[in-house]
């Protein structure tokens, strides 16, 4: 079975599982909620359903944009002198490497938006489900590089449901020993946010807004859908 990923509309027995509340979940440690008036402006666009599949992808992608740019927020920095036309100045770069990676297919639309923000940022494309079985990850498309010298990585997958592939996608990347990890998403439910917290509390986890739980299939309501269908028009 996969998660409700965006991949599958396999049913998810999340009858009978009892959800948190958002309230009880709204000031967990490392939980970034965007804050910001345009990302609610954006957000309001994207929920829509006659929002049509290229707006919706542009939409996620700036919405990827403005995430990627209050997740970067508390990055290292060197400083170095540079010379102006006037004259020499301190200045300052970026400490070590930047990864983002996109859990496919619906994360894509997120990374892309980060590359906006910082252009030379290493995309490590992820696919990932799960063994019927076993109930273990399977990762079915990996680039993640052998050598690694990144400050830090963000897993980018737009929809925090169960938290299953999020949780999945971080252990993956916490066996490179990346120094830094964070999870960036548009939405969540407050049950994949309280797991996924729970499974990596030294990670931070942005996202732009807090729903109200999942329905009987795993779809986060009110939600916006299927974010892999929405975004490339395979409904
Ligand atoms: N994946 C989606 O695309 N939407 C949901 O609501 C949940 C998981």
């Amino acid at each position: 079975m996969l998660e409700a990923s965006g991949e599958s509309h396999t049913k998810l027995p999340m009858q009978g599982i009892a959800q948190p509340t958002r309230a009880e979940v709204l000031n967990l440690p490392r939980v970034h909620i965007s804050q910001h008036p345009v990302m609610a402006h954006k957000m309001r666009l994207l929920r829509d359903r006659h929002t049509a599949s290229p707006e919706f992808y542009q939409l996620v992608k700036e919405i990827g944009s403005l995430l990627a740019y209050e997740a970067t927020s508390s990055l290292a920095l060197r400083e170095q002198t540079i010379e102006t036309p006037l004259q020499e100045t301190k200045a300052y770069r970026l400490a070590g490497g930047i990864g983002v990676t996109p859990v496919l297919r619906a994360g894509l639309g997120l990374a892309e938006g980060f590359r906006q923000v910082i252009p030379d940022v290493q995309v490590w494309h992820l696919g990932l489900r799960r063994d019927e079985r076993t109930l273990q990850a399977l990762e079915y498309y990996n680039r993640l590089p052998h050598e690694v010298d990144l400050q830090v990585c963000y897993a980018v997958d737009p929809m925090l449901a169960t938290g299953g592939s999020a949780i999945d996608a971080i252990n993956v990347l916490k066996r490179r020993n990346i120094p830094r990890l964070s999870y960036i998403g548009i939405i969540a439910a407050p049950y994949g946010l309280l797991r996924l917290s729970q499974a990596h509390p030294d990670i931070d986890i942005y996202i732009a807004e807090l729903d109200e739980g999942l329905n009987d299939v795993g779809y986060i309501v009110p939600g916006l859908g299927d974010a892999g269908d929405r975004q490339f028009g395979t409904f």
